[in-house]
């Protein structure tokens, strides 16, 4: 335990599995008071235990995110029971990995009211609260496929991407009121989480993320620092670094690209009997955790995070190593061959000079 968010209250959307859950007890365990909502009571009770376990104080609110007046009492209950809200995450989330001729318009829309609108209703529920007080943080756990989509989920990218329209004009609004509430948001690479064992999947395999995957914990790291840094973005793993921009300058080279391995890149080998549920529409009443089943490959750090959350330091750093180069490199010319002759010529002509004194 730690006092880095202590008393601070806390929404974590999404928090009874995967990046959410890592991040509720994480918040936890950093003193806050934290709220959990998600659909599932089984796994938002024990997420809620997880924590009191390790010493920490939270509370469950069963909630569909794509449900605004949901949302809105949830908000509502947070703020009756714990106090007024300081950080709200927007994590939930839903899926479904299938070509675009296969998704129904019924998918196109559950994924979309989850993951874009479940975003929004979070966002405004937080704002109306933080605005009277003109203070707090929101978090949006945004990921690399809202800048570069990849083949097998138009759904859930083309929500990514919606909600990053969304905070750019809300961000821009804040400014203009002269706000103090912040927003961030935190972009996530390929992580080790359960939803690749509960998502909509209409492919032959079982989906896995595309390598390299990390811990849901680097996740959790992540969203506790935007969350108490004043940062616009923050990226997380150098995969993500390089879908943001190589899409920037080579859009139509990732195109072909992403349509040549993106396909089996998220194949896993495992065969999808197809008759398991899955958690588009309601719940899968189970309680696997933070972890999905890639822990034999997910990394347990990633060191352009740690780059990222130092960058002063780095920053800082890279310049004091370039001025002592460039100080080095001067040192060394000075001594070099043309500056001894010069200065052997200055001691000869003073030499004659005083030969010549009478
Ligand atoms: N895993 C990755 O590779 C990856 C990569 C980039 C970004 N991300 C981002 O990380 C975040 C979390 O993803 P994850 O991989 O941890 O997902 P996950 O393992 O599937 O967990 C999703 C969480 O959201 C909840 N949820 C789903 N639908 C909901 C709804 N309608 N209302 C309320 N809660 C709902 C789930 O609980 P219930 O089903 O019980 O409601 C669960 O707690 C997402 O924003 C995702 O975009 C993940």
């Amino acid at each position: 335990m730690n006092d880095r968010f202590k008393d601070r209250v806390v929404v974590v959307t999404g928090a009874s599995a995967g990046v959410g859950r890592a991040a509720a007890v994480a918040f936890a365990k950093a003193g806050a008071l934290v709220a959990l909502v998600a659909r599932g009571e089984e796994a938002l009770e024990s997420a809620r235990r997880e924590i009191e376990l390790a010493g920490g104080r939270a509370l469950a609110i069963p909630a569909d995110v794509a449900d605004a007046q949901a949302v809105e009492a949830a908000a509502d209950k947070v703020e009756a029971e714990l106090g007024p809200i300081d950080i709200w995450v927007n994590n939930a989330m839903v899926t479904i990995f299938a070509p675009v001729s296969e998704i129904a318009p019924e998918e196109f829309k559950r994924v979309t009211e989850v993951t874009y609108l479940g975003g929004v209703y979070g966002t405004m529920a937080a704002l109306k609260r933080m605005r009277r007080r003109d203070r707090g943080t929101i978090v949006q756990v945004s990921s690399a496929l809202a800048y570069r989509s990849i083949p097998l989920q138009s759904a859930y990218c083309g929500a990514k991407h919606a909600l990053v329209g969304f905070l750019d004009s809300l961000r821009s609004e804040l400014i203009h009121d002269g706000s103090a509430i912040r927003v961030t948001s935190v972009q996530m690479p390929a992580l080790n989480t359960p939803q690749f064992g509960w998502a909509r999947n209409k492919m032959p395999q079982l989906p896995q993320p595309v390598p390299p995957i990390f811990q849901p914990e680097v996740a959790a790291d992540a969203i506790l620092f935007a969350a108490s840094h004043n940062r616009r973005n923050v990226p997380v793993g150098s995969s993500t670094w390089k879908a943001q921009w190589g899409q920037k300058f080579f859009p139509g080279l990732l195109d072909r690209y992403l349509g040549r391995v993106a396909y089996q890149g998220q194949q896993s080998g495992e065969a999808d009997a197809h008759d398991r549920p899955d958690n588009l529409f309601s719940p899968v009443s189970s309680d696997p955790g933070s972890h999905g089943r890639f822990d034999a490959q997910a990394k347990p750090a990633s060191p352009a995070l740690w780059v990222e959350e130092h960058r002063g330091s780095v920053l800082g750093g890279a310049a004091l190593l370039g001025a002592l180069a460039a100080l080095g490199w001067y040192g060394a010319r000075s001594r070099s061959a043309p500056a001894r002759v010069v200065r052997h010529r200055i001691r000869q002509a003073s030499r004659n000079l005083r030969n010549r004194q009478p």
